[in-house]
């Protein structure tokens, strides 16, 4: 009988067996999956695992210090690298979406390849691969930020000559959970909605700029934050803010404004192949709109995404 004890037992006699005395690296992005192989890995070889956690820029609003903050009071060896504007470099001008996530992709991989040369003697590289990702390449699903279905650059880069440790990869996304809880990981870290890889830089249509990020920032953090006091975070699978690529009009006292349009999104779903937008009621979304409308300068108009998946999907890009 599976349960997440008996996993966490097993397993963590397995890691030490095969990494014995050796030195492992891994990647955290602040998701359920990577914190919770992170967990494991270091309740097997505690301070043999280095954890490398990237500021891309494009995390949520406060995200980086907050989540770096509960790695290191759960007692991981935790690197925060601010990369910020490596990524705002790498990114600029670039419009179309699949060249975003390119650039977002290859400027992780050569920051965490740097940040990795800097700890001595490491052979291993561990990942927080779920089963689902291991038959992502018939999925529909987005492309997961692991490090390797973001390489796609010529040469190989040095950390993708470790050997790899995938403890997770015969696990469900609820199982995770599970193991997480046993493991004694918070419920704000283990409840989490997914977010992609690529963070806000494919809810900003079009180029992505410094600007553009801190305003969304604080509209998806309003947004996040309703959702939370209202109670509709845990009945809510993914939800966030897009930052459209036109102006329109307004009026605010006497003043005709001209500014920025942004679009929610907030679905229901199981597995994020199918969703279906969630029904707010009326009142939350005049609440939320006049919120965010009032709070954040530089936008003057709020709309609702309506739509399903297929044939729409959930992000925008
Ligand atoms: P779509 O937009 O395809 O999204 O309906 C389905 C799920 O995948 C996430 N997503 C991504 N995750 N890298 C990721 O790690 C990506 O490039 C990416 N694109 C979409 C999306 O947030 C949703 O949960």
């Amino acid at each position: 009988d599976w349960t997440p004890d008996s996993f966490i037992e097993t397993t963590v006699s397995e890691l030490r067996q095969k990494v014995g005395k050796d030195k492992v690296v891994l990647g955290l992005s602040g998701g359920v999956d990577s914190s919770v192989a992170a967990v494991l890995l270091h309740k097997a070889i505690g301070s043999q695992l280095t954890c490398i956690f990237v500021d891309n820029g494009l995390l949520r609003k406060n995200e980086f210090v907050d989540v770096l903050e509960s790695y290191k009071g759960m007692g991981l060896n935790v690197i925060g690298v601010d990369a910020k504007q490596q990524f705002y470099t790498a990114l600029k001008s670039i419009e179309d979406p699949e060249a975003k996530r390119k650039a977002i992709g290859k400027t992780f991989i050569d920051i965490f390849d740097q940040e990795s040369h800097k700890i001595q003697g490491v052979n291993w590289l561990a990942q927080g691969t779920i089963y689902p990702d291991v038959i992502e390449s018939i999925s529909v699903n987005g492309p997961s930020m692991t490090i390797k279905s973001h390489h796609n650059v010529g040469g190989l880069p040095d950390t993708m000559k470790l050997k790899v440790v995938e403890p997770l990869r015969l696990l469900f996304k609820d199982e995770v959970r599970r193991v997480g809880r046993a493991l004694g990981i918070g419920d704000h870290l283990l409840s989490r909605h997914p977010f992609p890889g690529p963070g806000l830089g494919i809810r900003i249509l079009g180029d992505v700029t410094e600007e553009k990020v801190t305003l969304l920032q604080d509209a998806d953090y309003i947004f996040t934050q309703m959702l939370r006091k209202e109670g509709l975070y845990e009945k809510i699978w993914q939800a966030g803010v897009i930052l459209l690529p036109i102006r329109s009009v307004g009026v605010m006292g006497d003043e005709r404004t001209y500014e920025n349009v942004v679009a929610l999104r907030a679905v229901v779903s199981t597995d994020g192949m199918t969703a279906d937008w969630y029904h707010f009621p009326y009142e939350f979304l005049a609440k939320l709109s006049n919120e965010i409308i009032n709070k954040v300068k530089g936008i003057n108009r709020v709309v609702y995404d309506i739509s399903s998946k297929p044939p729409a999907t959930i992000e925008w890009e």
